[in-house]
């Protein structure tokens, strides 16, 4: 079959479209055919290995330890392995994955879950990584509840439409800050108040906010904090905090303001469950939880896939397709 593979790490160019073997279901593991995986930061990351704490994190520290990227995945399930009992070839299902950038992938058994009906496979591979962000930083870390105010800094991207959606399904007021070309999708999505980067600084306002998803960080932590309500949470979810600690970096300083503010630090590591998958299918099978899939590729492209998130400026999700 053909995979993309990774023998060390670099740019994109360390990508290769390549034949290997196709992978062998463990004992409760499924073999899927994909369909479809989603592009997330993360697979930058790997691919550059950096930021380099990931390297020490066991990522592997010359050379990376696991040579097929992508981990969000949608198809249809090949094979299952002999303990597998939730699953049976030709179930369409979605989820966490292994290598998923190929034409055929090994998940855990409960890393999947049944693909909803009427949702593509396109759809259904951007939700795990960002849906499960999503939801767990607004339920979880935020702890949200109807009728609070939520502000999402970087809306428009894979976790910031989701957690728009996902915090409107809960009753919440949300304003989401996007750029110029964002602003009616976001409103589409259901975000009551829309701030657009380009014309206004959100934290120029007298609002006040009961929680702050900030996927950007482009403001101080003093700044934001004064944005929030006395109790009001602040989860700093930017991944971009410089080549060695990346996101830590703004973990650390969360840690460190902590003792000396009364506003809730709430940063967080997203983790796959397989009740959150079924939440997500769930939201997104009674039309709550729709994927924006800004984008496409093929999988021979999936190098250029992930520069495109890089970039920073994706449109909901990217995907590529096999
Ligand atoms: N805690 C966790 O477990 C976890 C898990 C996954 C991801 N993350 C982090 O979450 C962050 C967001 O991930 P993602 O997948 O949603 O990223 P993404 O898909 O690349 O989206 C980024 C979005 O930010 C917008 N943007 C860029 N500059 C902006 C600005 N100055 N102000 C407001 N919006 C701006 C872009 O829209 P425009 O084109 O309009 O600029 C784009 O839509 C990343 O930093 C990632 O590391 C954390």
């Amino acid at each position: 079959m053909k995979a993309i593979v990774q023998d060390m790490y670099g740019d994109p160019d360390v990508l290769e479209f390549r034949e290997v073997d196709r992978p062998e279901p463990g004992e409760r593991q499924v073999l899927v055919r994909v369909h479809a995986a989603g592009v997330n930061i993360a697979d930058w990351f790997i691919m550059t290995g950096t930021p380099y704490f990931l390297r020490l994190a066991g990522f592997g520290l010359r050379t990376p330890k696991r040579t097929t990227p992508g981990t969000d995945v949608a198809g249809v399930v090949e094979a299952v392995g002999g303990g597998v009992t939730r699953f049976k070839p030709g179930d369409e299902v979605f989820g966490e994955g292994k290598a998923t950038f190929a034409e055929y992938a090994c998940a855990d058994e409960d890393d999947l879950v049944a693909k909803p009906a009427g949702v593509t496979f396109e759809e259904a591979a951007g939700l795990p990584l960002a849906g499960i962000t999503a939801l767990q930083g607004v339920r979880d870390a935020a702890k949200l509840t109807a009728g609070q105010r939520l502000l999402v800094n970087g809306s428009s991207g894979g976790v910031g439409h989701f957690a728009v959606q996902i915090a409107k399904s809960m009753g919440a007021e949300v304003t989401a800050v996007c750029g110029p070309n964002n602003v009616e999708l976001v409103r589409e999505l259901g975000a009551d108040h829309v701030v657009d980067y380009s014309r206004e600084d959100f934290t120029r306002t007298s609002e006040r906010y009961d929680a702050i998803l900030d996927h950007i960080m482009n403001h101080p932590f003093s700044v934001l904090l004064r944005l929030l309500t006395p109790t009001g949470a602040l989860m700093p979810n930017s991944g971009n905090g410089g080549k060695w600690l990346g996101g830590g970096r703004h973990r650390l300083k969360a840690e460190v303001i902590r003792p000396f503010t009364r506003r809730r630090m709430a940063p967080f590591l997203g983790k796959t469950t397989r009740a959150d998958l079924e939440e997500l299918a769930r939201l997104a099978e009674s039309g709550q939880l729709r994927t924006v899939v800004g984008h496409t590729y093929p999988l021979s492209d999936t190098a250029r896939a992930i520069q495109h998130v890089a970039g920073g400026h994706a449109r909901g999700k990217v995907v590529v397709t096999s």
